[in-house]
């Protein structure tokens, strides 16, 4: 199958896996990432088709909702791909972009070995973030019963990808455990500008948050 037959039955296969989906992994988020990868895409020079196959591909059987398996996204991607007959040299390069995206941890690396794979990772990066961010983060939040917030817990630095799978801090501590670092960890120079508005969104949006908690 030829690599724009891929794309469309990828899209398909997507919008129908993704439909009922209830923790800000739908299929409007996964939407969003492709549109806006698809105009770093443009802006970086990347190959807009293996961008636009790896954004639609990104959340795949995520590590978060398969029970902590970092390969079943890459795994389940080669697999749909392979039973569509895809390019065997598109298939390895779209792989290794799904295999890179995911976020692992405040003090854990997440290098990019392709201007695609740091496109995808910053568009599925800046849809974190900002406005669509803060309610993404409470409706996942909302879906693993973790709590708003809890002034009294201490916010976690990860040093490994194992401690932070394993922590249940609430929503709130999710900001400073991986949100609010975003910004700094973009790869292009388009993302950047982009992260630093939808930063400052955030920023004051926690403010207001705090503000209201202790009652002003
Ligand atoms: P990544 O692969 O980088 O994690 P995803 O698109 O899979 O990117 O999902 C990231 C989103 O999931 C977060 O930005 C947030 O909205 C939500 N999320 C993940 N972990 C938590 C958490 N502990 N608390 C609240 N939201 C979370
Ligand atoms: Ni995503």
């Amino acid at each position: 199958m030829n690599t724009l037959q891929l794309i469309e039955k990828t899209e398909a296969r997507m919008m129908e896996m993704f439909a009922n989906e209830h923790t800000g992994h739908d299929w409007f988020h996964i939407d969003r990432v492709r549109r806006m990868a698809l105009v770093l895409a443009h802006e970086e020079g990347a190959d807009s088709q293996v961008v636009e196959l790896a954004a639609l591909l990104h959340d795949i059987d995520d590590w978060k909702f398969n029970g902590g398996d970092v390969d079943g996204g890459p795994k389940a991607a080669r697999a749909w791909l392979e039973s569509l007959d895809g390019r065997p040299d598109v298939i390895d390069r779209v792989v290794k972009v799904v295999e890179e995206v995911t976020f692992k941890g405040a003090g854990v690396d997440t290098p990019t070995s392709s201007i695609e794979a740091a496109v995808v990772q910053d568009a599925d990066r800046l849809d974190a973030i900002g406005a669509i961010g803060i309610g993404r983060a409470f409706a996942y939040g909302g879906a693993n019963k973790r709590q708003l917030w809890n002034p009294e817990e201490e916010v976690e630095y990860h040093d490994t990808f194992e401690a932070y799978k394993k922590n249940n801090n609430s929503t709130l501590a999710h900001f400073h455990e991986k949100l609010l670092l975003l910004k700094d960890r973009m790869q292009t120079e388009s993302g950047k500008k982009m992260a630093e508005k939808r930063h400052q969104y955030m920023e004051s949006f926690l403010d207001q948050f705090e503000s209201e908690w202790w009652g002003d």
